[in-house]
């Protein structure tokens, strides 16, 4: 089974990525792929620009990874309650080629930010928006407070409570 995770944003020290990375390493017997969506960008799409460059390879390589996937393990950036720019590019482009952009996968979806809403607005967002792209979101998973729940140097939750919830979430699907 492989899983193929990212945290969907581009910042080099993106704390979805942290926390997409622990989560996939969570699940046993698996091989995990961790996606950097920086080596995804794009100019800003329009018409205008698809019309110059038709489908971009990128997209192509992006829908290329889900397709390999057997399970996918995503954690959302929250910019003004939505999706980072970065990410809304991507998949603006990916439907361009093909609207199942998750091309059947299965899905944990999962958020966190600074704050202690833990990116609940984006995550709602995608999790009704996304079955229409061809995934199914099995669980939904928060993280509040990023900085006082997660410990950046050893790359795990630090929460106990917290950090037993996601494993509970982890084993269920792995049922
Ligand atoms: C333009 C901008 C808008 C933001 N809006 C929100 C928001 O609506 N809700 C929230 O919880 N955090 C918000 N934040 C803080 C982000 O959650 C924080 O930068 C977090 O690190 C983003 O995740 P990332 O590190 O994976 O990119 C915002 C940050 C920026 C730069």
């Amino acid at each position: 089974m492989k899983i193929v995770a990212f945290g969907a944003s581009p910042s080099k020290k993106s704390i979805n990525k942290k926390l997409a990375t622990y989560t996939a390493s969570l699940f046993e017997n698996c091989e995990v792929e961790v996606l950097d969506l920086n080596d995804f960008l794009m100019p800003i799409f329009s018409v205008d620009a698809e019309e110059g460059i038709g489908q971009h390879a990128l997209a192509q390589s992006f829908l290329d990874k889900m397709a390999s996937a057997d399970f996918l393990v995503v954690s959302l950036a929250e910019n003004n309650g939505n999706f980072s720019s970065a990410f809304k590019n991507i998949f603006d482009w990916c439907t361009r080629i093909q609207k199942e952009v998750f091309q059947g996968k299965p899905m944990l979806l999962m958020a966190t930010s600074p704050g202690g809403r833990g990116g609940a607005t984006v995550l709602a967002i995608a999790e009704a928006a996304f079955p229409r792209f061809g995934t199914e979101v099995k669980a939904t998973f928060s993280l509040p407070n990023f900085d006082a729940n997660f410990d950046t140097e050893k790359g795990h939750i630090s929460n106990p409570q917290i950090d037993l919830e996601l494993k509970a979430i982890v084993r269920e699907l792995q049922r």
